[in-house]
């Protein structure tokens, strides 16, 4: 049994996963932090091998640093903060736990990814349009941000323009839409609902004990 804790338990994403945690038979739920339960990272902490954290951008990184203190790896799905700190800590001295960090843990968003990467490798220009619901607190998504970088890396062009959609009734969406010379290509990526991540934390949580790095981003390497 891997003994795991979730860092803001009672948000929309916290919660979804606690559920999903304490349906896998592999893992136990032993704490749920948040200020809205009273309950604090520091308190359960001791009792975690592994910590989730869905929380906000500006708690990441600080409960990230926590976890490692402690020894224990973290899985990060918060979104809009800076991981370099993190990569530059784990560079200058080796931590004691591992680092996974995902943009976003839905299957279908990582072959997104990995299809509009290839694309932009034949395509003359593209742009992202992104949309959420309208009580995400960051914009652009992190989803939309890396897969910008992915297409300028694999493309070598300049990273393309992100449009951002907030709305009520929408999860997480993205259209990559691609133009050249008498053509367009479009390839979308919808998450209906919250469990749509699920598999891709659970996984993340059990392999996170084993990473090649330190701090490893992206799903894509737990897949391949
Ligand atoms: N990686 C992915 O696949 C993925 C998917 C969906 C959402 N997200 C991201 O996950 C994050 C959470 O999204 P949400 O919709 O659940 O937000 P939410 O606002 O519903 O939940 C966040 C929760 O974190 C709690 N919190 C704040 N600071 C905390 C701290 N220091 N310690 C513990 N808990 C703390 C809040 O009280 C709140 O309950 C966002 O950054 C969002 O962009 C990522």
């Amino acid at each position: 049994m891997i003994r795991v804790a979730v860092a803001g338990a009672a948000g929309r994403m916290g919660e979804t996963v606690c559920e999903a945690v304490q349906g896998a038979e592999d893992l136990e739920l032993v704490g749920r932090a948040d200020p809205l339960l009273q309950s604090s990272l520091e308190e359960v902490l001791p009792d975690a091998e592994v910590v989730v954290d869905f929380t906000q951008p500006d708690s990441a990184l600080e409960n990230a640093r926590a976890c490692l203190h402690a020894g224990v790896d973290v899985v990060i799905g918060t979104t809009g903060f800076d991981p370099s700190p993190l990569i530059d800590g784990a560079a200058a001295e080796r931590p004691r736990a591992n680092v996974l960090i995902a943009p976003n843990f839905a299957i279908g968003a990582v072959l997104m990814m990995r299809f509009a990467s290839e694309a932009a490798k034949h395509m003359a220009k593209a742009e992202i349009i992104e949309l959420h619901h309208d009580r995400k607190l960051d914009a652009p998504s992190g989803t939309a941000a890396r897969t910008a970088e992915l297409m300028a890396a694999a493309g070598g062009h300049e990273p393309p323009a992100i449009h951002s959609v907030r709305l009520p009734g929408l999860v997480a969406h993205q259209e990559v839409i691609f133009g050249d010379l008498g053509q367009t290509l479009t390839i979308r990526h919808d998450s209906i609902s919250r469990e749509s991540f699920m598999p891709g934390v659970l996984l993340a949580v059990r392999r996170v004990g084993s990473l090649p790095e330190p701090v490893v981003i992206g799903l894509e390497s737990l897949l391949s």
